[in-house]
């Protein structure tokens, strides 16, 4: 099995950003939001039990969960969000170690946006946190997804606080400057990551 490291940050905190520079070097990467919409798929089993607890009117006219409305119903009520979870959680955890064994790397990169409010850091060797200022981050939101200020600062508000998140952290990047200085601290993490996990097989 390759050794995990788990990759988190706040929204628009340059994830997706960094995993292209780690995959860039060859390392796999694996998302917990891509295996979580795997999981609910047409067909599959999560797919059929939650048609089954909330009738067809839980899909839209392609057939496919209707995933705004979902989110809607286990917002409002705490009973339903347990029932999704309980159901979610055990065969997205399951998917995720599928996909991590069929990797031969030394270890590959787990982006996991909700790592800490979803208590899964057990779940890595290595935990890999982004530093962000909030000014930068709340910037690139806003510019990013073309939405309000206002908007895109509930969004980071609501989100567990960076000083939380960076307790967590082994490793830390900082990403408060350019592309050329996340290259930079990629590398070095990626020499230092092949380095101890040699050092331990
Ligand atoms: N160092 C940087 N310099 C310039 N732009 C950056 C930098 N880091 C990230 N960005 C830009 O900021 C935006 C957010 O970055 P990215 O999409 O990688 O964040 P994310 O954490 O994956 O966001 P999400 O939580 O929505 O998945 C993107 O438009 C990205 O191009
Ligand atoms: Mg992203």
């Amino acid at each position: 099995m390759p050794y995990v490291v788990a990759l988190s940050g706040g929204i628009a905190s340059g994830k997706s950003t960094i995993a292209d520079l780690f995959a860039k070097l060859g390392v796999p990467i694996i998302d917990a939001d891509i295996i979580a919409r795997q999981v609910v798929q047409p067909g599959s089993y999560a797919f059929n039990q939650i048609v089954k607890h909330f009738s067809q009117e839980i899909l839209l006219a392609n057939g496919e969960l209707d995933r705004s409305q979902l989110r809607e119903i286990i917002f409002n009520n705490e009973h339903e969000r347990l029932w999704l979870n309980n159901l979610l959680h055990p065969i997205i955890q399951q998917e995720t170690q599928t996909q991590i064994a069929m990797q031969s790397k030394i270890y590959l990169i787990w982006v996991v946006p909700l790592l800490i409010e979803n208590n899964l850091h057990t779940w890595a060797d290595r935990v890999l946190i982004i530093d962000t200022s909030f000014s930068l981050q709340l910037e690139r939101l806003v510019k990013r997804d073309n939405i309000s200020e206002s908007l895109a600062k509930k969004m980071i508000q609501s989100q567990v606080s960076l000083k939380k998140r960076l307790s967590y952290a082994d490793d830390i990047i900082v990403n408060d400057g350019n592309l050329l200085s996340l290259t930079t601290q990629v590398n070095l993490l990626h020499q230092q990551y092949l380095n101890s996990f040699k050092s331990k097989i």
